[in-house]
């Protein structure tokens, strides 16, 4: 049985007062969750206070992004090791805005990956499609590329210690989500994927949906045998919603 297991991504949201008003909500409404784990990933300026919010809780610690190097002259990067050292459990690699806004390919995508497991990190490997490249009728060619590219760099057998999330680019922030059946359907070629290198790895690996999943859309998406939770963007910004999202899993 896989854990079902629901991350919550902040990207560049929130400030000291709200972070500490929105994590005290969050404990407080799934203090009676079981058999889901949670996860937050605020901004990097904020995980040391988060962490402070966080202690003696089960909710547990991820940031949004590591670097590709582990040490030395690269200003403005934030290492996995730091990260680490900053009680994170999680870190999202390849999210699709680093990707489209920041130039992130799927050879500097596997670098972060690897640089986390380096690092004893689980990274969020982030895959998905344009509206284009559904459109084009791409949309497995798409995500086996992204996630093979990741493979060849650590070996199967490591895919196992992170969590891919499936997230589809054109439902992303637009309130357009995956319907349940698009979204099982990819999540399973993701696993075909993997269990043609390894089956074991294909059974135990958690797949996330991420992508326009609110309180009213979650339970039906997380329904799916191939789905094991999520990855909430802007409906994480809201505690109340937030937990409601995690009762669904
Ligand atoms: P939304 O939930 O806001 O669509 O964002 C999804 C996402 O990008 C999570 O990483």
């Amino acid at each position: 049985m896989r854990e079902q297991l629901i991350i919550g991504n902040w990207k560049m949201n929130g400030s000291g007062a709200a972070n500490a008003e929105r994590v005290q909500g969050l404990i407080a409404e799934t203090a009676h969750i079981s058999g889901t784990a949670i996860g937050i990933c605020p901004p990097f300026p904020y995980l040391a206070q988060v962490r402070g919010l966080l202690a003696g809780t089960a909710i547990r610690l991820g940031a949004q992004n590591l670097s590709d190097r582990t040490e030395g002259a690269y200003t403005g990067e934030v290492s996995g090791a730091m990260l680490h050292d900053l009680g994170c459990r999680y870190v999202l690699v390849g999210h699709s805005e680093r990707r489209s806004l920041y130039g992130e390919s799927d050879a500097v995508v596997a670098d972060k990956f690897a640089a986390a497991l380096g690092a004893g990190l689980t990274p969020v490997l982030c895959v998905g499609e344009t509206g284009e490249e559904r459109q084009e009728g791409i949309t497995h060619a798409v995500i086996s590329r992204q996630l093979q590219a990741v493979i060849d760099k650590v070996g199967i057998a490591r895919i196992a210690k992170g969590v891919i999330a499936y997230e589809p680019v054109w439902a992303i922030g637009t309130g357009e989500t995956a319907s349940p059946e698009q979204a099982q359907e990819v999540h399973q070629a993701l696993r075909l994927l993997l269990a043609t290198q390894d089956r074991s790895v294909a059974d135990s690996v958690q797949l996330l949906y991420g992508g326009s999943v609110r309180a009213d859309n979650a339970a039906v998406l997380f329904a799916q045998p191939d789905i094991d939770g999520g990855l909430i963007g802007g409906a994480s910004l809201n505690a109340a919603t937030f937990a409601s999202i995690c009762r669904s899993a």
